[in-house]
């Protein structure tokens, strides 16, 4: 700064405006060397262009169709409640009428606008033990785009159980160019489902985004594709074959959750990939997320840590306390899980099996498309868990407090058990398009401040080549 000031008070006026000519050309041409270099060389070059030319997305270009009824939307509209932002989104939750009790409406300023379905009795439905309504369900897609919105660039289904992210949700649309036809969500935890229902579909509780232009094509052909698969069970078969006869295939985002499970899916959520978390659905099938709590003040409980660092919720890290041998691994915003051993991070990482499988009986119904492992039966034999507590930020960064969950283990007091707090520090995570794209692991330290019944870890992002192990 000095040096450049001093240089120009030496020049005369018109040598001044001669410096500024050749050096602005001299910038110019760099410029456009380096802009051409850029294109010609930048591997990315296809795939970031796109961001290059248009405003980033946000929650204005998206629009929700939601498939609801009028039996459920009184108690599952709860749920809607805690994603939905009214002033930001635009979309309807679909009824196949008007809600009965005028009082239904009473907080309809924070919820979506009710939609009523239109007429679906012409249409076949011949899956023998199904429900009809699933067309009017899958009709949730052309009606929604019928709406004729304007600047749309995804929509985005779910169900009336279906929880998003929505700033996660956009961080993960914002992967791909809406210009292009996408197809966006996820299949089932459950092998044999996506077998029977098929890998390439999106199901439809976990919800799925589709792309402006190709919304619009298939909303066109919908009913069409609608006449042609009457023998097919649910709503998100009839989306699938359509788009399947457009050629188009799903591709897969591992943040969306269909959990086809039941009871405590503790496991399932402390072992989040490495990816944003979009979606949680299944709710009502499921045990609260957190012990002592109803499912929906759970749910708000959560939001808490989602509302102050929604990239980092559930990502999971994990470090070792070499003077005792721990293992810690911090699933952020949720839960701390403390092993009173020496735990590989290949063996961290499978999922725990605290939940049920959605059919019992049948083996075959619990085959996951992940890793999982078994609980010890003897519950003192477990890692113990921290649950989030409470979440604040603060000029350094995001402080998280987990409490340790009671169990009796009086005879194993030597274990981590004596632990009774974890704090956890960590900064709000901004994942650029480069780590969105090509995603790594974060490291984290037991810092030496934790004493007695008190841990703190400072969760960062690993060194260039830093392994993740317990160092001798
Ligand atoms: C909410 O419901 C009331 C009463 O039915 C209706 O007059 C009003 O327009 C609704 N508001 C919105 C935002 O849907
Ligand atoms: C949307 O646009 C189509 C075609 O222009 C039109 O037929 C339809 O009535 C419009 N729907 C609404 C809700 O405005
Ligand atoms: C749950 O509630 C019971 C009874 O109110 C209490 O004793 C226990 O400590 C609570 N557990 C947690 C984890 O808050
Ligand atoms: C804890 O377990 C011990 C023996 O295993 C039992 O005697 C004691 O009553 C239990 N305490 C509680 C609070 O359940
Ligand atoms: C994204 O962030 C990482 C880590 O901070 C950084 O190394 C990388 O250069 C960034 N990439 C872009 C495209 O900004």
């Amino acid at each position: 700064m000095q040096s450049l000031h001093l240089f120009f008070k030496a020049q005369s006026p018109y040598r001044l405006i001669n410096f500024i000519l050749i050096s602005s050309s001299v910038c110019i041409i760099c410029l456009l060397v380096s802009l051409l270099l850029v294109h010609t060389y930048n591997p990315l070059h296809t795939y970031s262009s796109f961001q290059a030319v248009y405003a980033p997305t946000t929650l204005e270009h998206i629009v929700f169709g939601i498939a609801s009824n009028k039996d459920s939307w009184p108690k599952r509209k709860e749920y809607v409640k805690l994603w939905w932002k009214p002033r930001l989104m635009r979309g309807c939750v679909f009824l196949e009428s008007k809600l009965s009790d005028p009082d239904s409406y009473n907080d309809n300023r924070t919820l979506p606008p009710v939609c009523i379905s239109e007429d679906t009795s012409r249409f076949r439905y011949t899956y023998r033990g199904g429900l009809r309504s699933a067309i009017r369900v899958a009709r949730v897609v052309s009606e929604t785009v019928a709406l004729n919105h304007s600047d749309v660039r995804w929509y985005v289904f779910g169900d009336d159980d279906t929880v998003f992210i929505p700033e996660n949700l956009l961080k993960t649309l914002s992967k791909y160019d809406h210009g292009l036809w996408y197809y966006i969500g996820t299949n089932s935890e459950i092998h044999i489902q996506n077998k029977i229902f098929s890998f390439e579909m999106a199901f439809g509780g976990a919800g799925f985004a589709i792309s402006y232009p190709l919304a619009k094509v298939l909303a066109k052909a919908f009913d069409s594709c609608i006449e042609r698969y009457p023998h097919l069970y649910g709503s998100d078969s009839r989306v699938h074959s359509c788009l399947t006869e457009l050629g188009v295939g799903l591709t897969r985002e591992p943040g969306f959750h269909q959990f086809d499970v039941r009871g405590n899916i503790f496991g399932l959520l402390v072992s989040h990939p490495v990816t944003p978390l979009v979606s949680l659905h299944h709710i009502d099938h499921m045990e609260p997320i957190f012990p002592n709590e109803t499912s929906i003040k759970a749910l708000q409980h959560l939001f808490k840590a989602v509302n102050v660092d929604s990239q980092r919720i559930l990502q999971q890290t994990v470090c070792y306390d070499r003077w005792f041998s721990w293992t810690i691994s911090v699933s952020w915003g949720y839960a701390v899980q403390v092993f009173g051993n020496h735990v590989f991070l290949p063996d961290v990482l499978p999922v725990e099996e605290t939940f049920r499988q959605w059919k019992e009986g049948n083996s075959l119904a619990g085959v996951y498309t992940f890793n999982t492992r078994r609980l010890h039966p003897e519950p003192c034999r477990r890692p113990a868990i921290f649950y989030l507590d409470s979440v604040y930020p603060d000029s350094n960064g995001v402080n998280s407090i987990y409490k340790k969950s009671y169990v009796n283990c009086s005879q194993d007091m030597a274990s981590p058990r004596k632990l009774e707090v974890i704090r956890v520090f960590s900064h709000k995570l901004d994942l650029n398009t480069t780590q969105l794209q090509a995603p790594r692991r974060h490291c984290c330290d037991v810092l030496p401040s934790s004493a007695g019944e008190v841990m703190e870890i400072a969760i960062r992002e690993c060194e260039e080549e830093e392994l993740i192990y317990m160092h001798p």
